[in-house]
């Protein structure tokens, strides 16, 4: 029997950080990486690797000078050190061209959201009604013992909060190498944000997000398959780990095709409290078991999160993409 692979960002990723220096997406720039095959080192230059005609002729020149042009003006030479320009950064997983104004300052924007997380200030809070930002969450205790709250908001929202959002997916989406998700995904999703405040009052920091999305049917996933004729579809995890799955789709009412936390509050109990706020308001009235939510893609670090939550299924976005539109 057939087995169906499925390419998830999770897979992907590894390829677009070798293959893509930069920004993957449309405000973000990048120069081109270096052509190294035309590049040459002061080994080379000094040495006889180089075609004759193109050798400096240093000793034939400092005999036959004469005397009196040995007191001409000299010139200060700079030579560029030949090794490449493009850095990975560990913080933030960005590959940028070091020395590129328009790269370095996209990092410095992206590195920064990544790490500490966007703000939600005195703007976003006078446009909250409008919008229609509804708080589901408040005193939402960390680990850390820090208190924040979480809003809600739907995903297609226009406006200062539909701005922001969409900032906030687009570093989402960046640091998963996922790509955007379509305007029919949005349209049927939610987004809970977990807010903590800051030292200014009217500030609050944007520390985790989750996308929850209105799906029909999912697949359970298979932990081993000891049945060889099982027709599984194997949901990739990252390049060297994937995920089976039993194709027989189950009805099931919530997909999380994006969750987030900024790196310095990991493990803090920020993605579990962002879940159970999803499980708890997403459907109206009805508390939902995380046995019966599915995660799209994922990766390494989601799976292990997935398991402790208690979540058993995983979904296909692409396809549910293709079918909603
Ligand atoms: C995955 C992610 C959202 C988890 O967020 P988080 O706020 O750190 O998760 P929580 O603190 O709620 O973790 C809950 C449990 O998940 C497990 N877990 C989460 N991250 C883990 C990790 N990196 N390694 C091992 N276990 C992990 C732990 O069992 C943890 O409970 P414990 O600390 O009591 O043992 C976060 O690591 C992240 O944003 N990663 C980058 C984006 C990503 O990979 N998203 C998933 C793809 S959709
Ligand atoms: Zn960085």
């Amino acid at each position: 029997m057939a087995t169906k692979v499925r390419h998830t960002y999770g897979s992907s990723r590894q390829n677009r950080k070798i293959t893509a220096p930069s920004s993957p997406i449309s405000t973000l720039s990048s120069s081109p990486p270096p052509n190294d095959s035309k590049k040459r080192s002061l080994d080379d230059f000094f040495s006889n690797k180089l075609p004759s005609a193109k050798r400096p002729k240093i000793e034939k020149t400092e005999k036959q000078q004469p005397q009196k042009q040995k007191q001409k003006t000299l010139t200060q030479l700079h030579f560029c050190i030949d090794q490449s320009i493009v850095r990975t950064c560990t913080l933030c997983g960005l590959a940028y061209t070091k020395g590129a104004d328009e790269d370095e300052a996209l990092h410095k924007k992206q590195c920064a959201r990544v790490q500490k997380g966007m703000e939600w200030g005195r703007e976003e809070e006078k446009d909250a009604m409008k919008a229609g930002v509804q708080e589901v969450a408040s005193g939402v205790k960390l680990k850390d013992g820090k208190k924040g709250r979480i809003v809600c908001i739907r995903a297609d929202v226009k406006g200062k909060i539909g701005s922001k959002l969409s900032a906030l997916l687009e570093t989402v989406n960046f640091a998963l190498s996922a790509s955007p998700l379509s305007q029919s995904v949005l349209k049927v999703s939610k987004a809970y944000i977990l807010l903590l405040p800051t030292a200014i009052p009217t500030r609050e920091r944007i520390i985790g997000c989750v996308v929850a999305q209105s799906i029909e049917t999912a697949m359970a996933i298979v932990t081993s398959s000891p049945d060889a004729s099982a027709d599984t579809v194997i949901m990739h995890v990252d390049h060297s780990t994937s995920i089976s799955c039993d194709p027989i789709p189950l009805p099931t009412p919530l997909g999380i095709p994006r969750i987030f936390v900024s790196s310095s509050h990991r493990l803090l109990g920020v993605a579990t409290a962002l879940l159970n706020a999803a499980a708890a308001t997403f459907v109206h009235g009805c508390v939902l078991d995380p046995g019966k939510v599915a995660f799209s893609q994922t990766t390494g670090d989601g799976v292990h999160l997935m398991r402790k939550w208690g979540c058993t299924r995983m979904y296909d976005e692409d396809k549910t993409e293709s079918e909603s539109r």
